[in-house]
């Protein structure tokens, strides 16, 4: 579907976005580089990044791909300054990666617990750690805008509660807990914008064949008000509005896209 946005939206702003090489991630960082963005993906596994860089780079977009896992404080460090040194700056960051599986709660051991809090809770915690030196370029009350756009990809399970997500609910109440902290204390004291997104169920991603199987999917589409899974796209736009300057007053914000399925109820 073609982009309602002007295509030089994020003209000159180069972007690393963490899990950037697959499904919504990777969506992401082809329409921020189709919207005039440089591109450095971070991800785990080289192969992915690779090929999401090599289909960046056939669109003509300026794109890089670095190896890197967010639980490693080095890594996060080692990722910040590559993308720095190839591109120059560093305006905006996406943190996109995510560990997901689905397990009821007697059959989870704290170790895994553990590990989805790792990667999305302190992984984001760590890239924006690492990342503040490169976004702080506002100074102290410039507010929001005068710095770096933060973006955190969450979700909606824990707004009620969801079978067998209590480890990856419990993670996305910490995110966006760390968007709003992030947003007051980096808004006043440089300018950062700090925002969420919380994607419902969107079609042809990992996370929805690992989490969701097909019968259920459908599902969705009987309650849901919009009658329909979400698209990749629909969060790539969310992302564009509230990275671009047409969000440069929204900050702490969690922005659900999910069609309204979060607080709808079967009919009776
Ligand atoms: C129960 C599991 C498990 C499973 C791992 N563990 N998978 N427990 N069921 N399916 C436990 C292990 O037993 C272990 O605990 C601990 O977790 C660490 O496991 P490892 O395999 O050593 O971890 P690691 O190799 O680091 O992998 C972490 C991972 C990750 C989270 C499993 O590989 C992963 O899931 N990657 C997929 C990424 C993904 O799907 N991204 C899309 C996310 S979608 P013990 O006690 O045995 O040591 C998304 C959407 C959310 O986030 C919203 C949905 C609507």
């Amino acid at each position: 579907m073609e982009s309602p946005f002007k295509a030089d939206v994020l003209k000159g702003k180069v972007v690393l976005i963490t899990g950037g090489g697959s499904g919504i991630g990777f969506e992401i960082s082809t329409q921020f580089g189709r919207h005039g963005a440089a591109v450095a993906i971070m991800g785990r596994r080289r192969q992915a990044v690779d090929a999401a860089v090599a289909a960046l780079r056939s669109e003509g977009i300026r794109a890089i791909g670095v190896e890197g896992d967010v639980r490693k404080q080095e890594d996060a460090a080692r990722v910040v300054e590559e993308t720095f040194k190839h591109f120059g700056k560093l305006d905006i960051l996406v943190n996109g990666a995510a560990g997901n599986f689905l397990v009821s709660p007697e059959d989870l051991s704290p170790n895994g617990f553990r590990t989805v809090m790792d990667i999305d809770s302190v992984g984001t915690f760590t890239m924006c750690h690492e990342a503040l030196k490169y976004l702080k370029k506002g100074g102290p009350g410039k507010g929001p805008s005068a710095g770096g756009i933060i973006l955190n990809i969450s979700a909606t399970l824990h707004y009620t509660a969801s079978w067998y997500q209590i480890h990856v609910s419990a993670a996305k109440a910490a995110v966006d807990s760390i968007t709003r902290s992030l947003a007051l204390e980096w808004g006043t004291d440089y300018g950062i914008r700090v925002n969420g997104i919380a994607p419902g169920p969107i079609g042809d991603t990992p996370g929805m064949r690992k989490l969701a199987p097909e019968e259920m999917q459908n599902k969705y589409s009987e309650f849901g008000p919009l009658y329909k899974l979400g698209e990749r796209w629909d969060i790539a736009m969310a992302a564009l509005y509230l990275a671009s300057d047409a969000g440069k007053y929204v900050n702490g914000s969690t922005m659900v896209v999910d069609g309204g399925l979060w607080l709808s109820h079967p009919r009776y």
